[in-house]
C-alpha cells in the first residue's frame, strides 16, 4: 500500500516541485545520487574504482517532453562517455529511452540512442538500456535489438515481476544480448506483473538459472543476499568463468554486500546516477524500503 502510494507520487508534478526544491530532501537523496554534475559523478566513479568496483553511469532524466530535451539527454551521455575515455575510468553507461524521447516517437529515440551507442562503441563502454514501466517493454526491446545489430555492446534490463519476462529472456539469450536482471521498480497491475514479493523473488530465482546458463553476459542486479548466494552456486553449476558475468548494485544500497562480493573476487558494477532530475529515481528508492521513508520524514521534521 505504502509502496503503491510512493510509486504513484513519483509521477506527481506538484510533489516533484515541492520535494526537488527542498534542501532536506536533497540531503537525503544524496545517499543514492552522486551529485548534480558530471564532476560529482567522476569523483564517485574514482572512489568506487579505487575499491575495485566498476560503474554504470546514469544521467538522471525520464519522460522528456520535447525534442530539445531529448537531444540534451543524449548530449549529456556523449559528454559522460568522453569523460570516461579521457579520465581512463572503469565505467559504462545506462540510459532510459524515454529520456531520449521515446514518448515523442520511436524515430527520435532511435536516432539519439544510435548517437550514444556509436560513441559507446568507440570508447569500448557498454550502453545498458534501463527498463521502464510495462508500456515501454516492446518498444525498448525492439530498439535494443536493432541497436545491437549495428553497435555490438548494447545490453538491456529485464524485470522479474513481469509475466512476459521468461519469453523475453529466451529471445535475448538467442540474440546474444547481455541482460541485466532486476526485480522491477514500477507500479504495475496484476494482469501484467506479480504483486507479492515472495512471488517476485521466486520468479527471479527461476530466471536467474536461465540467465546464468544461456545469456551472453549476465548482469545480476540485486541486493538480495539469498539471490546473490544462489548466483554463486548457479555459476559453479553451469561452469561460468567469473569474467563472463557481473553483479550489479545501486549506489548507496547495501555497501556491506558490495564490499563482500568484491572481496570474494566477483565482478561488481555499481549503478551511479547523477543530475538534477532526481525526483522519480529517489521516490522509487523510497518505495523499495519503508525505512528510507521514515528516515526522510524524520529529517524533514528535524529541520
Ligand atoms: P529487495 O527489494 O528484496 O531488497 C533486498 C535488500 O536490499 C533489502 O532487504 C534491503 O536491505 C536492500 N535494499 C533494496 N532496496 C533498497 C533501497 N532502496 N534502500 C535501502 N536498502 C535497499 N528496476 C527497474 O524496474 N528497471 C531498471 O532498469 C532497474 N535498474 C536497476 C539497476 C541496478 C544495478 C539495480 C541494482 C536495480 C535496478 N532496478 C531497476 C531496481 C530493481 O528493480 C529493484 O527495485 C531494486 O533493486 C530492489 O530490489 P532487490 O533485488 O535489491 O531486492
Amino acid at each position: 500500500m505504502l509502496k503503491a502510494t510512493l510509486l504513484k507520487a513519483a509521477a506527481s508534478p506538484t510533489l516533484k516541485r515541492q520535494v526537488t526544491n527542498n534542501p532536506v530532501a536533497w540531503r537525503v537523496a544524496r545517499r543514492f545520487i552522486a551529485g548534480d554534475r558530471l564532476d560529482d559523478a567522476e569523483r564517485t566513479i574514482r572512489e568506487l574504482n579505487g575499491a575495485g568496483m566498476s560503474v554504470a553511469l546514469d544521467h538522471l532524466g525520464e519522460n522528456t517532453e520535447s525534442q530539445s530535451q531529448a537531444r540534451g539527454a543524449s548530449a549529456a551521455y556523449l559528454a559522460a562517455l568522453d569523460r570516461i575515455q579521457d579520465g581512463g575510468l572503469d565505467a559504462n553507461i545506462s540510459v532510459k529511452l524515454t529520456a531520449l524521447g521515446l514518448d515523442l516517437g520511436r524515430d527520435l529515440a532511435a536516432e539519439e540512442a544510435a548517437k550514444v551507442a556509436a560513441r559507446g562503441k568507440e570508447v569500448g563502454a557498454m550502453v545498458g538500456v534501463d527498463m521502464e514501466s510495462a508500456a515501454y517493454v516492446d518498444r525498448t526491446l525492439d530498439l535494443v535489438a536493432s541497436l545491437e545489430e549495428s553497435y555490438d555492446d548494447v545490453g538491456v534490463c529485464l524485470q522479474a515481476y513481469l509475466h512476459r519476462t521468461p519469453a523475453d529472456l529466451e529471445r535475448l539469450n538467442g540474440l546474444g544480448i547481455p541482460v541485466r536482471l532486476v526485480k522491477g521498480a514500477y507500479r504495475e497491475p496484476p494482469e501484467v506483473a506479480l504483486q507479492r514479493k515472495a512471488d517476485v523473488d521466486a520468479a527471479y530465482a527461476r530466471l536467474l538459472d536461465v540467465l546464468v546458463r544461456d545469456n551472453a553476459y549476465p548482469m545480476v542486479a540485486t541486493h538480495d543476499q539469498r539471490l546473490v548466494a544462489l548466483t554463486k552456486s548457479l555459476v559453479a553449476r553451469h561452469g561460468r568463468d567469473r569474467s563472463t558475468f557481473e553483479f550489479q548494485m545501486l549506489h548507496g544500497v547495501r555497501r556491506d554486500l558490495q564490499a563482500q562480493v568484491v572481496a570474494e573476487g566477483y565482478r561488481l558494477r555499481v549503478y551511479v546516477p547523477y543530475g538534477d532530475q532526481w525526483y522519480p529515481y529517489f521516490m522509487r528508492r523510497l518505495a523499495e524500503r519503508p525505512a528510507n521513508l521514515y528516515f526522510f520524514v524524520s529529517n524533514l521534521l528535524k529541520r
